[in-house]
């Protein structure tokens, strides 16, 4: 990959939008802490350098700053928001705490429509959120845009190619901002956009036949989407020397297994390992009632069943997963990975035994990525539009100890929430959305008898990427469809609620 830019991150809530837009104009991209290396960043050879926005004031003695040679390598940098403060102090200008802090929306008067703010019109919607301001800006800059409050919203150095802006071009409320950024990189940087689903399964084809040879891979196949979408590529790749294992853990969807079977109907010559380890699963969840327990159970357990099969197969030198860029830039950020809330298990850990390699083709990936590779790679919608689905299964959603017999009645119940999402054309709208059982008996009348049954409720959220999510507005009659058909169909349901909580103060699971 030639045309690849470099984005520094000074810990901006931001910096991943800045990467997804990038890369939506198709352009390889990838996110480093501002502590890169110098001989790090010379061996990642970008075309362009765009520097993040920041939590810290860069009049702080603790001010993040990025190794001096940045501003020698002779390629053109964009600075956003605390980038530009960086930008205009390292050439000799002064930043001061703003009279007026600006957070939200505001508008921009265009001075100059330089390459960067070509094809703009003379007055644009943007988004601040900056506490810190220019106040003396070095005479090699000039201005190209400006606020009521920001003499210098956007600024460009007359003789070298580097740019700033007081504003996110990133988030949406900037209405022209990926036009910004397309100016950047297409006028300015002159980069060809080369980046997209077919380059991107074409060059991974490559990379696995060569990093595997002839050797085995062993993949964990769930049905989500990161993990079929894996098995596919690496099918495409290496074909039968791909040995996929799917674990029926009991606490899965209605009809996973038989789901994953026609999926992969495709490929008739691939042999998946089905191991039905329901009972196995169930027993060691007998009498446990604790979130995090059943989840560590739950993990350990999946484990050893994974390790148990794996070792069964000979000549085996790889451990294929489906590890997504957001993983990996949450595992190297500046803070660390945020604060866990929950404990999180998907995938088993390497057997010790083994000494299996890693491989993860995705591991360069945002999810909307995967999404278009896997449909390039013939997956059908139903799979590669999947909503997530967690390690753990319906144990957390069955609240209280779990059974066979309540998986069963919430598998039932899901499915039928499910289907009618589908159905109804609401999937793809709502982000995450699926059924929970909770440990409530409730009196209903079913005919002329009084019944004493259990109570579910509908969970459906709007999310971005889990962190934060509001409830979604489902139609009231689409929903008290569902509920009435859960009551009618499902024995031992005969109260549904639907769940109006956000994230924070909720979680999107219950447990
Ligand atoms: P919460 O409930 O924390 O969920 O708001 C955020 C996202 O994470 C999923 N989730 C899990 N995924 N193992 C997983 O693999 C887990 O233990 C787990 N708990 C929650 C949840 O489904 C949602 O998409």
């Amino acid at each position: 990959m030639h045309n690849k830019v470099l984005i520094l991150d000074f810990g901006s809530q931001y910096t991943q939008l800045i990467a997804r837009k990038i890369r939506s104009l198709n352009i390889y991209c990838e996110i480093h802490p501002f502590t890169i290396s110098a001989d790090k960043l010379y061996s990642f050879a970008p075309k362009a350098i765009i520097l993040s926005g920041s939590p810290y004031s860069i009049n702080n003695n603790e001010t993040p700053k990025p190794d001096e040679c940045i501003w020698q390598l002779g390629i053109p940098i964009l600075g956003i928001c605390y980038g530009m403060q960086l930008m205009v102090a390292h050439f000799g200008g002064k930043v001061q705490p703003s009279a007026k802090r600006e957070y939200g929306l505001a508008y921009i008067k265009i001075i100059d429509h330089n390459e960067l703010l070509a094809d703009l019109g003379n007055r644009e919607e943007v988004w601040m959120s900056h506490s810190d301001a220019i106040s003396n800006l070095p005479e090699c800059f000039s201005v190209l845009a400006e606020t009521e409050n920001s003499p210098y919203a956007a600024i460009a150095h007359n003789e070298l190619p580097f740019y700033a802006l007081q504003f996110h071009p990133e988030v949406v409320h900037t209405k022209n901002g990926i036009k910004i950024l397309e100016n950047f990189l297409y006028r300015i940087v002159n980069l060809t956009p080369d980046w997209t689903a077919g380059t991107f399964i074409n060059k991974s084809i490559e990379k696995i036949r060569s990093q595997v040879g002839d050797k085995k891979v062993i993949l964990g196949l769930s049905g989500g989407v990161d993990s079929t979408v894996t098995a596919a590529l690496l099918y495409r790749a290496i074909g039968k020397q791909l040995l996929p294992i799917f674990v029926d853990t009991g606490l899965m969807r209605y009809r996973e297994a038989d789901r994953v079977k026609e999926t992969f109907s495709a490929y008739p010559d691939l042999n998946i390992r089905f191991v039905d380890a329901g009972e196995t699963f169930l027993n060691k969840l007998k009498g446990i009632t604790d979130p995090e327990t059943k989840r560590k159970i739950i993990g350990g357990t999946f484990i050893e069943v994974f390790d148990k099969v794996a070792s069964e197969f000979e000549d085996v030198h790889f451990l294929a997963q489906g590890t997504l860029y957001p993983d990996v830039i949450e595992s190297a950020s500046l803070t660390g990975p945020s604060a866990t809330i929950k404990s999180h298990h998907n995938v088993g850990g390497l057997p010790d035994n083994m000494l299996l390699e890693l491989i993860e083709p995705l591991r360069e990936l945002f999810k909307d990525e995967v999404r278009e590779v896997g449909t390039l790679l013939g997956l059908p919608e139903s799979i590669v539009q999947r909503h997530p689905f967690p390690g753990p299964g319906l144990a957390v959603r069955i609240l209280g100890e779990v059974d066979a017999q309540k998986v069963n009645i919430l598998q039932l119940a899901d499915e039928i929430f499910i289907s009618e999402l589908q159905e109804n054309g609401l999937y793809n709208k709502t982000w995450q959305a699926f059924v929970v059982l909770l440990p409530v008996r409730t009196v209903g009348v079913m005919g002329d008898e009084r019944s004493y049954e259990q109570v579910c409720a509908l969970r459906a959220v709007d999310s971005v990427d889990g962190m934060t999510a509001t409830f979604s507005q489902l139609p009231f009659q689409f929903l008290q469809k569902v509920a009435n058909r859960i009551c009618n169909e499902v024995k031992g349901i005969s109260r549904v609620v639907y769940d109006l909580s956000s994230k924070p103060p909720a979680t999107i699971e219950w447990e």
